[in-house]
């Protein structure tokens, strides 16, 4: 269950890319997907309408958000939280940075993907009012070369 905690967002340019591409790795081997080098998220980083958020406790960073901004529609590129940190409200918290920041830049809709069987990623956006509005075959290969159906997932931002 989740309890509350005063998680500090904060957003972040390319000069934080090592600092998110650690965090990265050390969300993924849930998602199984490929690692992320800095230089990747340095790169996305600087791609206008590209928004980071670092989210942490105590100055301890805790999770990440990354999303971009293409037209009238918001993409959320990537969320994860460090294991340790996980079901208090941290994950919900970036998620709902993304929107608001997608909200103040007049996007219309935010979609994602997401790993089919991914539940706890998956209850949370429905927690979040995101709709399944399509389904991406294979789209995840997993670290033994296995493919995993992702769901995209649609909200109304407006
Ligand atoms: C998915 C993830 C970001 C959730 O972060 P989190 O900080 O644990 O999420 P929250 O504490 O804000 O959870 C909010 C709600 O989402 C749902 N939820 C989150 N994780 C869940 C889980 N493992 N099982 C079931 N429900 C879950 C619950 O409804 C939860 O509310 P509750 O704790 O009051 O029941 C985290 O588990 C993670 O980083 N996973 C690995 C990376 C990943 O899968 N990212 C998403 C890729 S699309």
């Amino acid at each position: 269950m989740t309890t509350a905690t005063a998680w500090q967002c904060m957003a972040v340019g390319p000069a934080a890319a090592e600092l998110v591409a650690e965090l990265q790795n050390r969300c993924l081997p849930e998602i199984g997907a490929e690692a992320w080098s800095a230089e990747g998220v340095r790169d996305m980083l600087a791609v206008s309408g590209t928004v980071g958020c670092l989210a942490s406790e105590a100055e301890s960073p805790a999770g990440v958000a990354l999303g971009r901004q293409v037209a009238d529609e918001f993409e959320l590129l990537f969320l994860g939280v460090l294991a340790e940190h996980r079901r208090r409200g941290c994950g919900a918290q970036l998620l709902n940075w993304q929107l608001a920041q997608a909200k103040n830049h007049s996007a219309a809709r935010c979609y994602l993907e997401v790993a089919e069987g991914n539940r706890g990623a998956r209850a949370l956006y429905q927690n979040a009012g995101f709709q399944r509005v399509g389904v991406r075959l294979g789209y995840y290969r997993d670290s033994s070369g296995l493919q995993h159906d992702a769901l995209l997932l649609c909200k109304t931002v407006r």
